[in-house]
């Protein structure tokens, strides 16, 4: 498998810091040394079904594909309007698709996971191109009034589309069933005169042990990931990592040795997108012409779950 084009799209309304410690209790300088988030991108008036649109389009145009050509979706959403029918296949329709598509959640690991199940229809010769597309809205989980948690999540979306190649050198994905640290609850009771929206539960969040199993679980998958591709930490031009936490960030980075440069981030400007942290990014380095043919990239993410996920890709747009 090999990735030949890259799409994302933003909310176009920015809450900065400074906007937050208007109606918390918290300041500019609490979440900015203790995240790296400066602010963060949330839906108001566009809709997460346009910004997944948007983000699609943009990824066939720089695949130079048209809808019609896609074989699969997969689309990587942990909540959005509609329990039923799946945001992907909303999308199939609004960009004029004909194919099957899917939702998967494995929470902010979800791009990889979605990478690895497009591996294997492209391996067993199932599908020829495929939309991955990872479309997210944490800011309708969180309760604006938890300072706690609130700070760090920001919407958005990104995709990528993904042909036949040799690009992928390995792949590592992991579930560990513990959901104490990191969870979001729909309220049981159904009461026909609540949305469920406004019936569910905020997410709920250890951030300390969060941030151990972030850290352990991407050093490893990591690790993992160089040796099944017979690589080394040297090789690689860029490690792009979930953008959760700057101090997640630079703690992989000195488990594995590394330059600054080589852990490009861009949390400061989108805080914790979920799934779609690591195709944004990657969208970014893209259109900035930061990428080479050639060039070794690590993808490597942790969510809910707990799930992780990691890979080793070669660059050849
Ligand atoms: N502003 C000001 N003070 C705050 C804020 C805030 N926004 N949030 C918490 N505090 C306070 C706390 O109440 C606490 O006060 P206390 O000492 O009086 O009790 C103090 O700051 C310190 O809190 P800690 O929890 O010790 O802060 P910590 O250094 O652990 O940072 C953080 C908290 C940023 C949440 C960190 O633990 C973290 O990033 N964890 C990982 C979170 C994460 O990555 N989540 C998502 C990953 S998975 C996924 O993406 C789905």
């Amino acid at each position: 498998m090999k990735i030949i084009g890259t799409g994302s799209a933003m909310p176009s309304l920015a809450v900065t810091n400074e906007m937050l410690s208007e109606i918390l209790d918290t300041s500019d300088e609490w979440i900015t040394t203790r995240t790296g988030i400066k602010q963060r991108r949330i839906l108001s008036e566009d809709t997460l079904t346009a910004l997944a649109v948007s983000a699609s389009q943009r990824a066939l145009e720089s695949a130079g594909l048209i809808a019609q050509d896609l074989d699969y979706i997969v689309c990587s959403n942990v909540v959005n309007n509609f329990v039923t029918p799946s945001l992907s296949c909303i999308l199939q329709g609004e960009i004029g698709a004909g194919c099957p598509s899917i939702d998967l959640n494995a929470a902010c690991t979800g791009f990889i996971y979605a990478l690895d199940i497009a591996e294997s229809f492209i391996k067993t010769g199932r599908a020829e191109n495929i939309l991955v597309i990872c479309a997210e809205q944490p800011s309708r989980m969180v309760n604006w009034k938890e300072r706690n948690t609130c700070v760090l999540f920001g919407d958005g979306a990104a995709a990528v589309i993904v042909s036949k190649g040799d690009a992928f050198k390995g792949f590592h994905i992991t579930t560990q069933s513990k959901i104490e640290p990191l969870y979001y609850q729909r309220k049981l009771e159904f009461n026909p005169y609540v949305s469920q929206a406004d019936g569910d539960a905020p997410l709920i969040m250890n951030g300390k042990d969060v941030f151990k199993l972030a850290v352990s679980s991407s050093v490893s998958d990591i690790r993992n990931v160089l040796e099944k591709s017979k690589t080394t930490a040297d090789d690689i031009k860029y490690f792009l990592l979930h953008q959760a936490n700057i101090r997640i960030i630079e703690s992989v980075r000195d488990f594995t040795k590394q330059p600054d440069e080589k852990f490009p981030h861009n949390i400061e400007k989108y805080g914790n997108t979920s799934s779609a942290s690591i195709p944004i990014l990657l969208d970014e380095l893209h259109k900035a012409n930061k990428l080479e043919k050639g060039d070794l990239l690590v993808f490597s993410a942790f969510g809910a779950g707990f799930t992780t996920g990691a890979c080793v890709l070669e660059w050849t747009i």
